[in-house]
């Protein structure tokens, strides 16, 4: 079932010197959810924030949805970390775990919503046995790691198929496209499936956050 569109613009491209106000600001603008890339120089070779950060954006009033997504290794480690730190959705990578059902458990042991990601070359076997544990499938569409780079193309046929898997299996499960999301690729990604559309840089760094998050709902809603 195709659920209504979300945007969740990802920190990595805001200010980080003014964290809380740049939220603040995207969620004014129209932001449903704060997306939190989280990178450890080891899964990915980038490094960022961590849940002490998590925190400190609840304590500084911002009750939106917290969209983490792990691009770490191991996971489980940090997964009530997170929790603890006012996360609301908790999503991982299936090959920075050793046990993908324990942390899908320990994720909603905490009260948590889970999420498993694909990156562009990930098969999607891992979700035929996992599909009913979660609340969200995250494909990556560009490789994870940086902002700002470029929407891979193949991940629309991906997302089609993804989007088949969940109507199949009538479950309400979101489907979240991060990578290279602007006014040119939404349509498509939408078109193919996704309901949920991280952007980063395509929002952080404009002059007006209300018109492109606008402009991309508009857009996401009329592909779908
Ligand atoms: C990349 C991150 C993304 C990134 C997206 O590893 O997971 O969330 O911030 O940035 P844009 O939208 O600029 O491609
Ligand atoms: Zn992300």
């Amino acid at each position: 079932m195709r659920q209504p569109v979300v945007i969740a613009p990802s920190i990595l491209s805001a200010d980080f010197a003014r964290l809380g106000e740049d939220v603040r600001k995207a969620l004014d603008a129209g932001a449903d959810w704060v997306h939190f890339d989280v990178m450890d120089n080891h899964y990915v070779p980038n490094l960022t924030i961590g849940p002490l950060l998590c925190k400190a954006l609840r304590d500084y009033g911002i009750t939106a949805p917290i969209d983490v997504h792990l691009m770490v290794e191991p996971v489980d480690r940090i997964v009530p970390d997170f929790a603890a730190a006012g996360a609301t959705r908790i999503s991982f990578h299936p090959e920075a775990t050793r046990h993908v059902d324990r942390t899908l458990q320990l994720i909603r042991g905490h009260g948590c919503m889970t999420g498993l990601v694909f990156n562009p070359a990930t098969p999607l076997e891992w979700l035929d046995w996992t599909l009913q544990q979660l609340d969200l499938v995250l494909l990556m569409s560009v490789n994870p790691g940086f902002g700002g780079q470029q929407f891979i193309p193949a991940t629309l046929e991906k997302l089609r198929a993804v989007r088949r898997r969940i109507d199949a299996g009538g479950c309400a499960v979101r489907l979240e496209v991060d990578g290279g999301i602007n006014h040119e690729t939404i349509a498509a990604a939408a078109a193919a499936g996704a309901d949920t559309f991280v952007a980063g840089s395509a929002v952080f760094g404009k002059p007006d956050y209300r018109a492109v998050i606008a402009d991309l709902r508009a857009r996401a809603a009329a592909a779908a």
